[in-house]
């Protein structure tokens, strides 16, 4: 049998995890054994009686900087040898889009540096392979939630994590485009009625509506995917 998919986290804040991971669609997962969860601190190779792991910027400058030596020994002490993909995350990486999400979960699991304070020192991003990948543009207080966002991403395309649905082309992102809008009972709610359409029990009818809601919506919201030559059905 072939090793379940791992994720192994390092970490300032350890104890966030699992979190929200641990529930649901994903916490089923990981108790099924369906995938795995190891949770690094880093301040356990940290320096000294206070084991410190980040001082000043080089330069000057706010804020504190995660020192290359310790982040290197915590990397060293556990992950030697391991082939996974190496992230680190932050706002300064290449946004995160489903097509990377899928390579990611077809693979043997993921290592995840979560950063604090500043950064990280720019030669352990370089002297560990570090890719660093950002989750939106926007800033964290940390990497934490960035890599549960990603981890959940990969992990609901695991097989048996969510059955058949997760690998869907419907879904939003998965064929270039939104999802298109989704209605259930009541037939008649607050003076708002279902598309006739979706009642007609006419299959090709249904599918073409979904396609044109789907262009529509995704051409209104997102127009740098509708812009995408042969990466849509647009
Ligand atoms: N850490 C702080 N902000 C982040 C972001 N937007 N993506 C990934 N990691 C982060």
């Amino acid at each position: 049998m072939t090793k379940p998919w791992r994720a192994s986290v390092f970490s300032l804040m350890p104890d966030m995890f699992p979190g929200p991971l641990g529930l649901s669609l994903s916490g089923d997962g990981l108790s099924r054994g369906l995938w795995l969860l190891d949770v690094h601190d880093i301040r356990d190779h940290g320096i000294g009686k206070h084991r410190n792991v980040d001082d000043s910027p080089a330069g000057g400058g706010p804020g504190m900087v995660i020192r290359a030596d310790v982040l290197a020994a915590a990397l060293d002490a556990n992950i030697a040898n391991d082939g996974r993909t190496r992230l680190l995350m932050s706002p300064r990486g290449k946004p995160l889009q489903q097509a990377r999400v899928r390579e990611l979960a077809r693979g043997e699991g993921a290592i995840i540096v979560c950063a604090r304070f500043e950064g990280v020192d720019e030669r352990v991003i370089a002297a560990r392979g570090l890719e660093e990948v950002s989750i939106g543009d926007y800033v964290l207080s940390g990497g934490e939630i960035a890599a549960m966002v990603l981890i959940d991403a990969c992990v609901r395309l695991i097989p048996g994590v969510m059955g058949k649905e997760a690998s869907g082309t419907e879904e939003s992102h998965e064929n270039g485009l939104l999802e298109y809008p989704h209605y259930t009972r009541p037939r008649e709610w607050e003076g708002l009625s279902i598309p006739d359409v979706l009642l007609s029990g006419d299959h090709a009818k249904i599918a073409r509506w979904r396609r044109e809601e789907a262009g529509r919506i995704t051409r209104e919201r997102r127009p740098d995917m509708a812009d995408k030559p042969g990466k849509n059905a647009l």
